[in-house]
């Protein structure tokens, strides 16, 4: 990437807000980024624009506060330029719209998003894995909306799917995407750790039709494991796996 980008700044969305406006605002956000990148790739996501343009704002307030989705989305500050600050995933279960920056969220320009699903559990040290690290949620038609059950991650190798990343046309090449991935992967980190996990994964499906979008998370960690088809679209299987040894 070149030196001459500064590092865009990441902001994972919050879940609980102030007022019901405040969370009127962000969805009304979310939901624009998200109907001008299906408009723009329609060949990159499993939904469409005509879907997703009929959802009411329910629909789009309820996708920012599902429990077992977080959604980051990457940001250009007032002035038209990509801010240095990076606010960090929170893995402290606190208001993010009290975070640092969260007050101006709405009038900043949202550029790039990526939304992380899980952990679902993969293995536990003492027993073999059932089935491939994607296969745990290739079944899903949708993004999940209860919460998980408290369960015991103690020990055992968890997993997260990527969802729904894309960078605007005219903020590409210029760090947006790698920097999604990597909030998503510190995320990953400190949450997997915190529940005791010895292992954690990041997986994804990218469309064979996409190839340009494969180099990418190529060259963000990911390697293709394996090619497979769902729902009659072939898609190459990608996995990242994050090192939980690490401190950042
Ligand atoms: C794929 C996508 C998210 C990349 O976002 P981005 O902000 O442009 O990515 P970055 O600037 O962080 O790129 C990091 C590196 O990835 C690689 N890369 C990014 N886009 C690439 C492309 N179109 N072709 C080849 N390599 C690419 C480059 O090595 C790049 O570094 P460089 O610009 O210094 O050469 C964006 O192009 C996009 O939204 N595409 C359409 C939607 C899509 O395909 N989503 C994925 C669905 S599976």
């Amino acid at each position: 990437m070149s030196s001459s980008h500064r590092t865009p700044e990441v902001i994972l969305l919050p879940k609980t807000f102030s007022t019901p406006a405040d969370l009127d605002d962000i969805a009304n956000h979310y939901k624009g980024l998200r109907l001008q990148g299906l408009l723009s790739d329609p060949n990159s996501f499993s939904s469409t624009f005509e879907r997703e343009s009929q959802f009411t704002l329910d629909i789009w307030r309820s996708r920012i506060q599902n429990p077992v989705a977080k959604t980051f989305v990457s940001v250009l500050d007032g002035n038209d330029k990509i801010s240095s600050k990076t606010i960090g995933p929170d893995t402290t279960g606190s208001d993010h719209s009290k975070a640092k920056g969260f007050q101006n969220l709405p009038q900043t320009e949202w550029v790039g998003t990526v939304t992380l699903l899980g952990p679902e559990i993969w293995s536990r040290q003492d027993g073999d894995a059932i089935s491939q690290t994607w296969d745990l949620f290739t079944k899903a038609k949708d993004v999940p909306q209860q919460a998980l059950k408290p369960r015991d991650y103690s020990g055992a190798h968890v997993v997260y799917l990527i969802a729904g990343m894309f960078v605007l046309p005219h903020a590409r090449r210029k760090g947006h995407g790698q920097q999604l991935v990597e909030a998503a992967v510190g995320h990953v980190r400190d949450e997997a750790k915190n529940l005791g996990a010895w292992n954690a994964s990041i997986v994804l499906q990218a469309s064979q039709a996409a190839t340009s979008a494969q180099l990418f998370y190529e060259q963000v960690g990911f390697e293709a494991r394996e090619e497979s088809v769902m729902d009659s679209s072939p898609y190459t299987a990608m996995v990242r796996d994050v090192n939980l040894q690490m401190d950042e």
